[in-house]
């Protein structure tokens, strides 16, 4: 073999390929909104909320501008402000915790399960301790569904109850995972989720969607949506947003949704694959049980000892991307870390975040492919 040939670069996450499966029925989605020209609230908002109805099973959906907004929009709608303490694990993407601080509340991090990287409910209940401790009002908790699998909501909603605190499960990553036989959305929770292109279900820019079966917070959530909009939008009845998906996101959303099972399905034989290639290996991700994952990252542990940069670079030089969901917990982020903390510390999440590492994965990664990742992980590792 030519040592200069450079190694074909496999993609992280592969939308162009998506991209040529979807082919004409995105054009022409695209192609009748630029055609009515209704680029704010056309059809297709409408029409995309009642498909990702009757996907889910929830009886509200209301789209919005990005998951971070469908957080912010949720605690917005119930009042959380000053003085609140809202339960978030540090292990997750910041606007988590963002979301909770920009309406004045206080994040107060979690520990999360080794197993899962979910919320850990024993965590949870040393942080409610620890926030009424500190003078907060305990009024909130946000369960993540990292990477694609839902988190123990049973065990975090049976806390919640007996606290009075309401659940706001941040599946951004999560759409389409199940629970118990219940797909996210289809129970007392309110979901919000994110349709960032990467995500699992993305659009082709920002985008983000929350479900609820309570009809008076959807009516609520529809007014945040548009400044706090009243009988119009003209009568400011709330503190609002510009927070509503635009139509053509809603347009593509509508295509991409159609071919989503499927997606999910290879996803799921990519996530086989990967754990049979590396299971005896590296610390592979599992599945807790009665859950199912859309396996929006593959995300692996290194062995103790392993130089994760040095890794990172073996791979790259074969053409392997990688990428660490996340080098840093939120509770040891600049901008975060004096927010409060579960007693006892957040030891899995700094763990974590030391030795995680993810691995290209999306539905269109072939077998070949994969098995060209899988020999130089194990190469890496055993070099
Ligand atoms: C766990 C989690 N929460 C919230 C968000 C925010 O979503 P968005 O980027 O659409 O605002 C993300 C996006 O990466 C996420 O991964």
């Amino acid at each position: 073999m030519n040592q200069h040939l450079r190694p074909e670069p496999v993609p992280f996450i592969d939308l162009a390929t998506q991209r040529r499966r979807l082919g004409k029925s995105v054009d022409e989605a695209v192609s009748r909104v630029l055609t009515h020209c209704q680029f704010i609230n056309g059809p297709e908002v409408t029409q995309l909320e009642a498909a990702l109805a009757a996907f889910s099973g929830a009886k509200h959906v209301v789209s919005c501008a990005s998951g971070t907004d469908a957080l912010l929009m949720v605690l917005m709608a119930k009042g959380v402000g000053r003085g609140d303490a809202v339960f978030c694990p540090s292990f997750t993407f910041c606007a988590t915790g963002e979301a909770v601080a920009l309406t004045g509340a206080t994040p107060v991090f979690v520990d999360v399960d080794e197993a899962t990287f979910n919320m850990d409910a024993n965590s949870l209940k040393r942080g409610i301790a620890a926030a009424i401790k500190s003078g907060l009002k305990p009024r909130a908790v946000i369960p993540v569904d990292l990477f694609g699998q839902s988190a123990d909501h049973d065990a975090i909603g049976a806390i919640a109850e007996a606290d009075g605190l309401f659940v706001l499960d941040d599946a951004a990553q999560a759409f389409g995972a199940s629970y118990k036989g219940r797909l996210l959305g289809t129970f007392g929770l309110v979901p919000a989720t994110s349709f960032f292109p990467a995500k699992p279900l993305g659009c082709f820019g920002d985008g983000g969607a929350i479900f609820t079966d309570d009809a008076d917070l959807a009516e609520t959530l529809r007014s945040i949506r548009v400044h706090g909009q009243g009988s119009d939008k003209y009568d400011n009845v709330r503190l609002g947003l510009t927070a509503r998906l635009d139509t053509l996101q809603a347009a593509i959303l509508i295509e991409k949704l159609k071919i989503f099972e499927d997606e999910i399905s290879a996803r799921n034989v990519v996530a086989e694959r990967y754990a049979r290639g590396l299971g005896n290996i590296v610390s592979v991700p599992r599945l807790a049980s009665g859950c199912t994952s859309v396996w929006a990252q593959y995300t692996i542990r290194l062995p103790d000892g392993t130089d994760r940069d040095a890794f990172a670079a073996v791979l790259k030089a074969q053409g392997i991307p990688t990428a660490i969901y996340y080098p840093k917990s939120m509770h040891q982020q600049t901008a975060y870390r004096d927010f409060p903390a579960a007693a006892g510390g957040l030891p899995i999440s700094e763990a974590l975040s030391a030795d995680v590492i993810s691995l290209p994965m999306h539905a269109y990664l072939d077998q070949p492919t994969q098995e060209r990742i899988i020999r130089a992980v194990r190469g890496a590792l055993t070099a």
